[in-house]
């Protein structure tokens, strides 16, 4: 079942229109720098091996990054909109990149595409957390935990402005840190990004694992 009503700013219909109508200003036309920088030369980033999910993956940018680099992912988000235009830009399905159309809070629909518990090797997080409703987030938390297998990581790039509305929703970093140590997640990085793009000062960019048992 969608945790989502079928009006409001998080609205599946809402992130449609947005795509459609160019109301998308957090498009960068590419994965955001500090990931990418992380992914590709720091000797902490997660090796490929096991599947991959990037939730609300928009275009696709993050996903595409993470198939060039040998992950096997899935790129998932409940805008059809999104997905269209993931696919335009980064192709349809092939061996290492696939795309979902689907909630990230509806367990049957991801169990139904092969989601289940302990079935992630990784989760890439970008702009997800900050799109959906605060009180949705302990259900994104949940959700994390429940598809990383032990040793499973998160890694993600967390918007941490103090705006009071959304979205995008801001985050406080030690309420953030706060929310994967109480998950149970182990912490390997989380520290303010470097090389954001302009306007983007106050990212901050974190790496978690789940217990290997
Ligand atoms: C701000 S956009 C970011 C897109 C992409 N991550 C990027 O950085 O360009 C948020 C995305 O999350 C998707 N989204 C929000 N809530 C979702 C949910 N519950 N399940 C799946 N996708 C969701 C939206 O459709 C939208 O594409």
């Amino acid at each position: 079942m969608s945790a989502h009503p079928e009006a409001g700013p998080s609205a599946p219909g809402r992130w449609d229109q947005r795509y459609r109508e160019g109301g998308d200003g957090w498009e960068l036309g590419q994965p955001a720098p500090p990931l990418a920088a992380f992914l590709r030369h720091d000797p902490r980033a997660p090796e490929p091996g096991g599947p991959v999910l990037v939730p609300g993956c928009g275009r696709g940018h993050e996903a595409a990054l993470l198939a060039e680099l040998g992950f096997s992912v899935l790129g998932l988000d409940f805008s059809g909109e999104a997905l269209r235009e993931a696919r335009r830009l980064h192709g349809p399905d092939r061996p290492g990149l696939r795309w979902l159309q689907a909630d990230l809070f509806d367990r049957a629909a991801l169990e139904a595409a092969g989601l289940g518990p302990g079935s992630l090797a990784g989760v890439l997080e970008h702009t997800c957390f900050c799109a959906i409703d605060p009180p949705l987030r302990s259900a994104y938390r949940a959700t994390v935990v429940h598809l990383l297998r032990p040793g499973g990581w998160l890694l993600g790039l967390f918007w941490c402005h103090g705006r009071a509305s959304g979205p995008p929703w801001g985050s406080d970093p030690r309420e953030l840190a706060q929310l994967w140590r109480q998950a149970g997640l182990e912490e390997e990085l989380w520290e303010p990004a470097r090389g954001s793009i302009a306007g983007r000062g106050d990212e901050w960019l974190g790496l978690w694992r789940q217990p290997a048992c």
